[in-house]
């Protein structure tokens, strides 16, 4: 399944990272909702945590194609419909390297809006070099392990002009107001433990 998901890459056009990149997962342990941004795709988050999550997508054709218990609402990250300080925990699953990077200052500070004091912004991404050569897309082959399941996938964004890398995400994260609690990376990808801290210790 794997070669042909990367014949069929390699045919349209898309510069997969070499290696499959593994991430392990386990339920996310939280009060509350959890808000998933761009919870469509592969709905990773709500296969996760089931009906603790809302599954945000501006596409209603990526939410009506997951099977999760999650609620799904079509909804633009960008223009979250939710009060402030709702939720404890908001979460991007290799959503954000879907998003152009004039929106995302406004996707952090969104996110740091419905948070909660305190509460928690998990990002789950991958580093994406700047494009060299001409193919058009960029993308990897990911295998995520949940408790009860494999899930063997490929996420590709179009390359012109996208670059990312955690350095990156820290940045907008501070600008909005987030504290880095906990990162790592392991290989391409890379995670990310937002707090936003919304009272000042004075
Ligand atoms: C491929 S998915 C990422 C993986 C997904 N989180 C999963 O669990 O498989 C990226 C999703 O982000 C959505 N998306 C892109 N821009 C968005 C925006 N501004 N607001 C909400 N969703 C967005 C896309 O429609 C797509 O479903």
């Amino acid at each position: 399944m794997e070669k042909k998901m990367r014949e069929e890459a390699k045919k349209s056009g898309v510069h997969l990272i070499e290696k499959t990149q593994k991430v392990k997962l386990e339920p996310i342990e939280t009060k509350g909702f959890i808000l998933d941004l761009g919870g469509g795709g592969e709905g990773i988050i709500g296969k996760l945590n089931g009906n603790q999550v809302i599954s945000i997508d501006n596409k209603i054709e990526e939410l009506e194609e997951i099977t999760n218990e999650s609620l799904k609402i079509v909804m633009d990250a960008c223009d979250l419909k939710f009060l402030s300080s709702s939720f404890d925990t908001v979460t991007s699953f290799f959503t954000l390297m879907y998003i152009k990077d004039q929106d995302l200052p406004k996707i952090f500070s969104e996110a740091f809006r419905v948070l909660k004091d305190e509460g928690e912004f998990l990002i789950w991404d991958l580093r994406i070099p700047k494009r060299l050569g001409d193919e058009p897309f960029f993308g990897v082959i990911l295998r995520i392990t949940l408790p009860d399941e494999d899930v063997n996938t490929g996420y590709g964004i179009k390359w012109e002009g996208k670059e990312q890398d955690i350095r990156y995400f820290k940045t907008l994260a501070s600008q909005a107001g987030f504290i880095a609690l906990n990162e790592g990376v392991d290989e391409e990808i890379f995670f990310l433990k937002l707090i936003a801290k919304k009272t000042k210790v004075i």
